[in-house]
């Protein structure tokens, strides 16, 4: 079985067909509020880095990467449609955009998460991230976010 396939789905890159479901697993997984054109924009900002996990049927995962600088990276948006989670697809996700990234000439990786957001925390942990500070009031309800940081 190839790298990032498993029994169920595969990664491929983000399509244009896709943005209605990308659109609507934002707005049942992520709890802040992100426009099409955005999306899109981020889409065309770095297209390798924009990844989906397709089971054949439609998407049920995403990945949005950037760059954050000429040697960081940072992950945007993360998220895998909720009866899908622990089967692995966030994992064959987070993979794919490390090698985009590691093959972009980046060596470490950031990303914000919530304070509450327990299986995000232990996911990224189980990958490697450090919490490497507490971001204050940084979503748009006020909550807090951990920086979290990572070598590639
Ligand atoms: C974070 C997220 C993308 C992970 O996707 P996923 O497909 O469920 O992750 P995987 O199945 O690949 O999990 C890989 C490993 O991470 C850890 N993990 C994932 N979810 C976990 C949870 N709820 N509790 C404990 N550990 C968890 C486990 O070690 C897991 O391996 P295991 O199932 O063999 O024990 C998913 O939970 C999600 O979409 N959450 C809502 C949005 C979000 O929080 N996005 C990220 C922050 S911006």
């Amino acid at each position: 079985m190839a790298a990032g396939n498993s029994f169920f789905g595969f990664v491929r890159g983000f399509e244009f067909r896709d943005s209605e479901s990308i659109m609507e697993i934002i707005k049942c997984s992520l709890s802040e509020y992100y426009t099409k054109s955005l999306i899109l924009d981020l889409y065309k900002t770095w297209p390798e880095a924009f990844i989906v996990y397709d089971n054949y049927d439609s998407v049920i995962g995403f990945i949005i990467g950037a760059k954050y600088s000429g040697t960081e990276g940072r992950i945007l948006l993360f998220a895998v449609k909720k009866q899908f989670r622990r089967s692995g697809v966030g994992q064959n996700l987070l993979s794919r955009e490390l090698r985009v990234m590691s093959g972009a000439g980046l060596s470490t990786v950031r990303l914000e998460v919530r304070t509450d957001n327990e299986s995000g925390i232990k996911f990224y942990k189980n990958n490697g991230f450090s919490i490497i500070s507490t971001l204050k009031n940084y979503y748009s309800d006020l909550s807090d976010a951990y920086l979290m940081w990572k070598i590639i």
